[in-house]
């Protein structure tokens, strides 16, 4: 059975829900699940706007084929090639073989890379710009390269200032009926997950996306329409307000992150010990074990707060695994402006806080403290004034800030 909403008079969400996907792009766990949004304009020229996952084409199509209710699909606007959004194309164009899809050359190009249709025979080609006529409506379209992928564009609509973003303010987890963010406690309840998506998503690109947020400045937008999570049309400036954060860099409030790799509880015992003295001083501070929390949330977390402590033992000469391969992840998440400190493990020949120091450098714009806390097997009592110390070092640059 169908299961659309109105968005507008003439515009409807005609996307699907999956709440069965256990990894989303095969990374992120996706807990509460992930909408594929794709809208449906109803104007003298009908147009859809993106498709969907695999997963969920069944509901899509016979969604998309309720809202035309027997009219010709004319136009399609592809603004991102990623399967999640393409997968069901070729299925498209076999139900609707005369519809015309709009789109740049470079989304063009990768359509023939992910099929084997005659693309340039369905294609009409749009640049940064140009616009298009639907009868009453009115497109723009605006290209966004890498936000996440090169050939991503999004769409204007003048006439409602509608913003079709892409990837671009979405967010994880499925829609459970609410479409809207204003129909949810969205900074209460989705801002965390919200978070996750663009840090882990798009959190790499911050220049491209404050270039695109610059574009976006210039226009009169009323409503925003991403590819996942909720439709956007009130309190929009809050939601780009933390999108500006995000994209600089620069953290949305001060506190510490703390993230440990430890074998059997010392680590995590010092990653404790300092945490209460952190709290004691006043700061907000957070945990997280690298070897129970996903890479995902815990680089979500990152972005969130000013500070970051890295905690780990010492394994097979090197970085533990998760702790390392946590590293790796956050390094090639571009972050910055954070101040670091570490705390180091090891029963005979300690070096993980050597070795963090050193993935640490690849990173632009950290501060990374002098004192470094060496454990040898556990923490001991003549250590906690080094471990006070520390708690000092980073209380102080609170203070700075
Ligand atoms: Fe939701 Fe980049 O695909």
């Amino acid at each position: 059975m169908y299961c659309c909403r109105k968005v507008t008079d003439d515009l409807y969400w005609v996307g699907a829900n999956d709440r069965r996907l256990a990894m989303f792009e095969g990374v992120y766990s996706v807990p509460r699940g992930v909408s594929y949004n794709s809208y449906l304009l109803l104007d003298e020229k009908t147009v859809l706007f993106d498709t969907v996952d695999a997963a969920v084409g069944e509901v899509f199509f016979e969604n998309v084929d309720h809202v035309l209710a027997g009219r010709h699909l004319d136009y399609l606007v592809i603004h991102h090639m990623e399967p999640d959004h393409s997968a069901t194309l070729a299925e498209l164009l076999r139900r609707y073989p005369d519809v015309r899809i709009l789109c740049n050359k470079k989304i063009a190009d990768m359509m023939k890379q992910f099929f084997t249709f005659d693309a340039d025979k369905y294609t009409e080609l749009v640049a940064e710009g140009d616009t298009f006529s639907c009868g009453h409506h009115t497109l723009t379209f605006v290209n966004a390269p890498m936000v996440h992928w090169p050939e991503v564009m999004m769409s204007f609509d003048q006439t409602d200032g509608i913003l079709f973003s892409a990837d671009a303010f979405g967010t994880f987890g499925a829609l459970n009926g609410a479409l809207f963010a204003d129909e949810v406690d969205f900074m209460g309840e989705y801002l965390d997950e919200a978070r996750r998506y663009y840090t882990n998503i798009v959190g790499k690109y911050g220049p491209q996306v404050s270039a695109v947020l610059k574009k976006a400045s210039a226009l009169d937008i009323k409503m925003i329409c991403p590819l996942h999570g909720f439709v956007w049309r009130r309190d929009i400036g809050c939601y780009l307000d933390a999108y500006t954060h995000w994209a600089s860099y620069e953290p949305e409030e001060k506190g510490v992150v703390i993230a440990y790799a430890s074998v059997y509880h010392h680590t995590e015992n010092a990653a404790e010990a300092l945490a209460i003295r952190l709290t004691e001083r006043g700061i907000r501070t957070v945990m997280f074990d690298v070897s129970v929390t996903p890479a995902s949330e815990i680089i979500a977390a990152v972005f969130r707060y000013s500070h970051l402590v890295l905690a780990s033992t010492t394994y097979n000469a090197g970085i533990f695994v998760n702790m390392e391969s946590f590293l790796y992840d956050l390094v090639a998440h571009n972050i910055q402006n954070r101040t670091v400190a570490v705390i180091e493990n090891g029963s005979w020949a300690p070096t993980s806080g050597k070795l963090m120091r050193a993935l640490l450098d690849n990173c632009k714009k950290l501060t990374v403290l002098d004192e470094t806390l060496t454990i040898k097997s556990s923490l001991k009592e003549e250590q906690l004034p080094a471990l006070d110390a520390m708690a000092d070092a980073i209380a102080a640059t609170f203070a700075e800030a």
